[in-house]
């Protein structure tokens, strides 16, 4: 991955669209193979609502969990600041009940659409002000919606990320139930062992 500090770059100072084409190739991004992509796709099943609804997908990358959710029968709508990667995502959902935005997670440009879940992996950890950003996609959510967030922290010399104890502090000013379920220990999820925190949050705030 390659770090920039340049125009291109996100917060997270990495450049997406220099990183997009080759962002599939990690097991768990491009879900290429079939045994992780069950593994996701059988947690996606229990963590987005039964029945068919409006998801938001939000840092949606290529779109590889915009797929899974849209082969459930929902319909999805990604927004990713990187343009190359939303051209990616267009291309793996072409023909489906989706629609892919370029803008940024924290405002995203959806006018007064709601949703009745909000899905973010992996992105909420580079956001500046990640309570500011939990706040508006609750806003984002009909009744009863939900927010799921898979997280974790990575590395060990200099790791990064956000520890589940942190997300679910700043959750809690929201209320409602918020369930957190560990992914580290599911090697099927990730294509090998890993040994870092890894996990995903189900938030149904009040
Ligand atoms: C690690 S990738 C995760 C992609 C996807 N969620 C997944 O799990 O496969 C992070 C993605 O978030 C996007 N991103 C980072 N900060 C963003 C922001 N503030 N608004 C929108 N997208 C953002 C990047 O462009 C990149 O596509």
């Amino acid at each position: 991955m390659t770090i920039h500090g340049g125009d291109g770059a996100g917060t997270d100072g990495v450049d997406w669209d220099a990183e997009a084409a080759a962002f599939d190739e990690e097991p768990d991004h491009g879900l290429r193979d079939p045994r992780v992509r069950e593994a996701w796709a059988a947690r996606l099943r229990a963590w987005l609502p039964e029945r068919p609804g409006d998801v938001l997908d939000l840092g949606c990358g290529t779109g590889s969990l915009s797929l899974l959710a849209a082969e459930r029968g929902h319909r999805v709508t990604g927004v990713d600041r990187s343009p190359a990667m939303v051209a990616l995502a267009r291309e793996k959902l072409a023909g489906r009940d989706a629609v892919f935005l370029v803008g940024d997670a924290t405002a995203p440009p959806v006018g007064e659409e709601r949703y009745d879940a909000v899905l973010v992996r992996h992105v909420l950890w580079t956001l500046p002000e990640p309570d500011r950003a939990l706040r508006h996609w609750r806003d984002l959510l009909r009744p009863g919606g939900r927010l799921v967030l898979v997280e974790g922290v990575w590395g060990t010399v200099s790791p990064v990320g956000i520890p589940a104890g942190r997300l679910t502090a700043l959750l809690a000013p929201l209320g409602g139930r918020v369930d957190v379920e560990r992914l580290s220990e599911d090697t099927a999820l990730w294509g090998r062992d890993v040994d870092d925190e890894r996990y995903a949050v189900v938030a149904v705030p009040d």
